[in-house]
């Protein structure tokens, strides 16, 4: 039993993990991992001890039963039919007691996922905790959260403590009944002495496998809750790859023919009527106020969201008939929030590419600046580096992230604000790096400082999920319209700094 308890664990926690890896962003968007953690620890955990040990108590004490009853019946009919009327009662008030105890067992559940969501937000942040002095609230916050849990336990153990009493008076009653037709004279001709103590015998062993099977109903009721959450999860549809579309390395057009986005929570048009198009080896720069839909357009290009709106194409095929692994390998994305592993510099570099030599690994970070910092470190590119890279400097964990996108080596290059952590000259060194880079690659920018994106073959003015200009940096200055007036402030901001 014990090993068939761990592998349901086992078996569970990998189905679930493998699902996790394919669903979409729109389920993490709307989930706490705190909520989708407790779900693979508790959860799991309960559905594994009613699947064992419940079950050896189900099934034997359910035989013990059915045996006792046969025996009743042999003896005496009548006696065994009184005993069996009250059946019904026993089985309304499991019945009425279980689908209670499953529907508290989910809200125990969901108070778990609350506990860690708790837990898990404040070891996240830490530092802001501790900088707005917000001790005392997150005490607070997470004693109402215990207090709920504790609260809703209490309630389940109330529920499933009244089931085995009740169940208990019922069978006692009837027994009671049986003794006093018997003794009353009324079956006295129908039953022998011996048959009758072999019946109450009978009757008395009835008690202990009944208590046992309404105990352990409570357990079942725990795994069952838990396993209807599970699988609610498993069933959960995974991202849409009905692509079949196969594509090797492309050469890298990219372009957006009238799409139009809006998230599931937002009631406008996050994006309207944006087209565009970038030729092999251009580049194409996006800029705008923060909010404007820079981001989403890049969210799109790499079908996160699909667009509610409108066809996107690589090498003129519609994103939608690619497989999604496909699509993919064409990016390499170094986003506005860095992800990175608790592992050394090189592993996360390679991320993408395992295979790769340290040469190549090398070579990458040269391209980024990050050479110089990691040859810094007391053991170099095998410097461990925290949680999502809590040791470095924000500016370090920037050229890691474009490392790691320059030795993916994809066609499609998308920067969405990747150098906005580092400094002028910082940036600068690595913008020289990557333009040769750009010469062979189709690439997409997000950039706030104007100063990067100069030299780009076209430059994309976004307002409020709209393209409001277009055109070259010269020309858009010529204009005098939003972007020069994007211009005079940060020159003249940064003249001030100057
Ligand atoms: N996952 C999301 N779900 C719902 N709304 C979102 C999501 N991501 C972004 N938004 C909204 O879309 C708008 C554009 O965001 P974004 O593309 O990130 O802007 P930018 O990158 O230009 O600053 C914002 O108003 C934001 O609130
Ligand atoms: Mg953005």
């Amino acid at each position: 039993m014990g090993w068939i308890g761990r592998t349901v664990v086992n078996d569970l926690r990998s189905e679930m993990f493998a699902h996790a890896l394919k669903l979409p962003i729109t389920f993490y968007d709307d989930t706490s991992s705190g909520n989708l953690l407790s779900r693979f620890m508790y959860n799991v955990e309960q559905v594994a001890q009613a699947s064992t040990t419940s079950i050896t108590t189900l099934i034997r004490d359910s035989l013990t039963l059915v045996g006792l009853f046969a025996y009743m019946f042999y003896i005496s009919f009548q006696l065994a039919f009184i005993f069996l009327m009250v059946g019904p009662l026993v089985g309304l008030i499991i019945r009425l007691i279980s689908t209670r105890m499953r529907k508290l067992s989910h809200t125990v559940q969901d108070s778990m996922g609350e506990v860690s969501h708790n837990v898990e937000e404040v070891i996240e942040g830490q530092k802001v905790v501790k900088l707005f002095a917000g001790q005392s609230r997150e005490k607070g916050r997470f004693s109402r959260v215990l207090t709920n849990n504790r609260h809703q336990q209490l309630k389940f153990i109330v529920a499933s403590a009244t089931i085995t009493p009740a169940v208990q008076m019922i069978a006692a009653s009837a027994l009671a009944g049986i003794i006093y037709l018997a003794t009353s004279g009324a079956l006295a001709e129908e039953i022998s002495v011996g048959s009758f103590v072999s019946f109450i015998i009978a009757m008395t062993m009835l008690l202990p496998p009944l208590k046992r099977l309404t105990q352990v109903n409570t357990d079942l009721q725990k795994g069952i809750a838990a396993g209807e959450s599970i699988f609610e999860l498993l069933d959960l549809p995974a991202e849409i790859d009905t692509g079949k579309q196969a594509m090797g390395r492309a050469e890298g057009r990219v372009e957006f023919e009238q799409v139009s986005h809006r998230y599931a929570t937002s009631n406008a048009d996050i994006l309207s009527d944006i087209s565009f198009s970038v030729e092999p080896g251009t580049s194409c720069a996006f800029v705008g106020r923060s909010g404007g839909g820079k981001s989403t357009i890049i969210h799109l290009l790499t079908r996160f969201y699909d667009a509610s709106e409108g066809v996107i194409r690589i090498d003129d095929i519609d994103i939608r008939e690619l497989p999604l692994l496909d699509l993919r390998r064409q990016i390499a994305l170094v986003s506005q929030d860095i992800t990175l592993f608790n592992d050394t510099i090189a592993a996360n570099i390679a991320y993408g590419c395992p295979d790769a030599s340290r040469e190549q690994v090398i070579e990458a970070a040269r391209t980024a600046h990050a050479l110089e910092f990691i040859e810094r470190l007391a053991n170099g590119f095998d410097s461990l580096i925290g949680e999502n890279g809590v040791l470095l400097s924000g500016g370090q964990r920037q050229r890691l992230a474009i490392a790691r996108a320059v030795l993916k080596d994809a066609p499609i290059l998308v920067l969405d604000e990747a150098t906005a952590a580092l400094d002028t000259e910082s940036e600068r060194h690595i913008q020289q790096a990557l333009e040769s880079l750009m010469e062979t690659r189709t690439t997409l920018m997000v950039a706030h400082r104007l100063s990067t994106i100069e030299n780009a073959d076209q430059i994309v003015v976004l307002d409020q999920g709209k393209i409001i200009e277009r055109g070259q940096h010269q020309q858009l200055l010529d204009q005098g319209g939003a972007y020069a007036e994007l211009c005079r402030v940060q020159f003249a901001k940064q003249r001030d700094v100057d």
